[in-house]
């Protein structure tokens, strides 16, 4: 579970450059919540993760993870309750290594020993069989770099490497954004299929307006650092794109939205 209470934060206070990143947001995700987060640019989406990973600490509002209160905690600290998968494929995995040391990196984060990279067999197994999960037939090329990998192939070890150790929270940003189309579709679905087995609290950011409606049981809209339309599970399946585009006018005034640029 997780809980956002009145979380604030400003860039460059007290500067020309000052900028309201994050303004008084809570939010609550119960265990099992999928909820997609629509938005335009700048509208704090990344900042909100940043703070729930711990990359940036909030000025004001505290992040609860699990029940426990991890606000002061650092990124390092928290990151075995964490998933993150980001938009750029390279930014997840560790390119001059094996694709089985990467997994194994991933394995020892959630363990409270030192990193260990060693690969036993029965963990070389364990790696196979999450690896054919994909599809993609990673599973025959455990000693490969993983700087040899497509961004797809790329994407689509680091959700898995994200996910396996079962984290408190994923957190999904633009995972998808950076890839053609037919990969993107393919690690869209992946993702459903991840965080239906697990059964993963997750936050995804897209600007794809109809995944945003189509995955997960809750949506969000933010716009300058607020949260400023929610959709629950019931309305969620009869959202249409025109449905959220309404909404946001209604909510903004109609002269920021005049077409459907405003969100993407
Ligand atoms: N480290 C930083 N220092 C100063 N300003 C920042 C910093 N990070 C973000 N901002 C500003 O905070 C605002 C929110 O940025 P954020 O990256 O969270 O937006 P976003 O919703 O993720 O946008 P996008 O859809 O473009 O990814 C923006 O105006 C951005 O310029
Ligand atoms: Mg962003």
């Amino acid at each position: 579970m997780l809980q956002l209470n009145q979380i604030h934060k400003i860039f460059n206070e007290g500067t020309p450059d000052e900028k309201v990143a994050i303004d008084q947001i809570n939010l609550t995700l119960q265990p099992g919540d999928f909820v997609t987060v629509i938005g335009s640019n700048g509208a704090g989406k990344s900042t909100l993760m940043n703070i729930i990973s711990g990359v940036l600490f909030p000025d004001i509002g505290e992040v609860v993870l699990d029940g426990k209160d991890v606000t002061n905690l650092t990124e390092y600290s928290r990151s075995k309750m964490i998933g993150r998968v980001f938009q750029d494929p390279m930014a997840g995995t560790a390119p001059n290594m094996t694709i089985e040391e990467n997994l194994a990196m991933a394995y020892s984060r959630n363990k409270t020993r030192t990193l260990r990279r060693g690969v036993t067999h029965k963990r070389r197994d364990y790696f196979r069989g999450v690896l054919e999960t994909l599809h993609l037939g990673l599973e025959n090329r455990l000693g490969a770099k993983v700087g040899l990998l497509s961004g797809g192939e790329r994407q689509a070890l680091s959700l898995l490497m994200a996910t396996f150790t079962e984290p408190a929270i994923l957190l999904l940003d633009e995972h998808t954004a950076a890839l053609d189309p037919s990969r993107a579709e393919l690690i869209t679905n992946i993702t459903k299929e991840i965080v239906e087995r697990y059964q993963l609290t997750t936050l995804m950011v897209t600007h794809n307006m109809q995944q945003a409606i189509d995955l997960g049981n809750r949506l969000i809209m933010m716009d300058k650092g607020q949260i400023i339309l929610e959709v629950n599970e019931e309305d969620k399946q009869q959202l249409t794109i025109e449905g959220l585009l309404n909404e946001f006018k209604r909510i903004r005034g109609s002269q920021m939205a005049s077409d459907r640029a405003v969100l993407s």
